[in-house]
């Protein structure tokens, strides 16, 4: 087992051969000092995704481990209901899924993805709790978006630096027309511009930086040349090689760089009645930059950050201005 500890205490304990690492040693329900939290930091960004076991903490707790990592956002560009007192908690809760939006489904993008890209400035990162989780499958996985980039020929590398794709919510979607699910995206939507390519902000590594969840389409070529450079690129970032799989147990912590990463929700559960209840907070994130120096490039709505979304809050209106006074 590679197993490294670092000068504050905590062990970092290798996964898979280019993603992941358990962090042991650490009680993030305690106060924790500058060096652990430095200390996960450097892990986060050499491993992209790191896994805390058997952790005792609840929602202020995790806002609280969340905010030492940077500004914790709103729970979710479309999440209405918020939970009462935590408006920056999203439950990834299974049966709410089916009572909201009549689908039954494990997440709000069932597909390999990086979360919210559809944002102009995507989560810099997710952490994710589970608290009420079956014994048996619902497992996560992860891809390393650098290690996918580097596993390109140079020259397919060198055209894909120079590319930039749409990403929006229900992209290449199987979200059914007209549910609750597709409206909720139709009254709020959340179009970007992203390099294909992104060069991430503190190690200053190329990141194939495209997911199935969000990427419409790559722009200034052909929809036919798009198809293809998609496929090509998907493929490359969903390769088992890049990825980890890790199997939940209630009070497991993961936690990813989302400017590195995608990942994909359970796809063994969708036929079975079981409860599968987790919770997310996201760090806001900057707004990607790729190899020639190009910015994403805002298309519809707004800055993914602390705030209640515009489209929320009117519609919070409408409602408030219908009640009798
Ligand atoms: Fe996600």
């Amino acid at each position: 087992m590679s197993t490294v500890t670092t000068d504050s205490g905590i062990t970092v304990t290798q996964l898979a051969g280019h993603i992941g690492a358990e962090i042991g040693n650490v009680d993030l329900a305690g106060p924790l000092s500058d060096a652990v939290i430095n200390d996960i930091r450097q892990a986060l960004l050499k491993w992209k995704v790191v896994f805390f076991r058997n952790q005792q903490i609840d929602h202020a707790q995790q806002v609280a481990f969340t905010s030492r990592f940077g500004e914790v956002t709103y729970a979710h560009p479309h999440e209405d209901e918020p939970i009462e007192g935590h408006p920056q908690i999203l439950p990834i809760d299974r049966s709410r899924y089916e009572r909201r939006n009549g689908l039954r489904r494990s997440s709000y993008e069932s597909r390999w993805h990086t979360d919210v890209t559809a944002a102009v400035n995507p989560p810099a990162g997710s952490i994710l709790r589970a608290v009420d989780v079956p014994s048996f499958g619902g497992d996560t996985q992860w891809a390393n978006l650098v290690a996918a980039y580097e596993g390109l020929s140079a020259p397919l590398r060198a055209l894909a630096d120079t590319l930039k794709a749409e990403h929006r919510f229900a992209a290449n979607t199987r979200i059914p027309a007209g549910s609750k699910l597709a409206k909720r995206f139709a009254d709020n939507p959340l179009v970007a511009v992203h390099p294909v390519v992104r060069v991430h902000p503190e190690t200053g590594e190329r990141a194939l930086f495209v997911n199935p969840g969000f990427t419409s389409h790559i722009v200034d070529v052909s929809p036919a040349e798009s198809e293809k450079l998609l496929e090509l690129f998907f493929e490359q970032v969903t390769k088992p090689a890049y990825t980890v799989r890790f199997h939940w147990n209630n009070g497991d912590i993961a936690f990813w760089d989302n400017r590195a990463t995608a990942h994909l929700a359970p796809q063994d559960l969708d036929h079975i009645e079981v409860e599968r209840v987790l919770y997310r907070t996201t760090i806001t994130g900057d707004v990607p930059v790729g190899v020639d120096g190009f910015r994403s490039q805002l298309i519809e709505g707004e800055f993914f950050g602390n705030a209640v979304p515009t489209a929320l809050q009117q519609a919070r209106q409408v409602v408030a201005d219908a009640q009798p006074a």
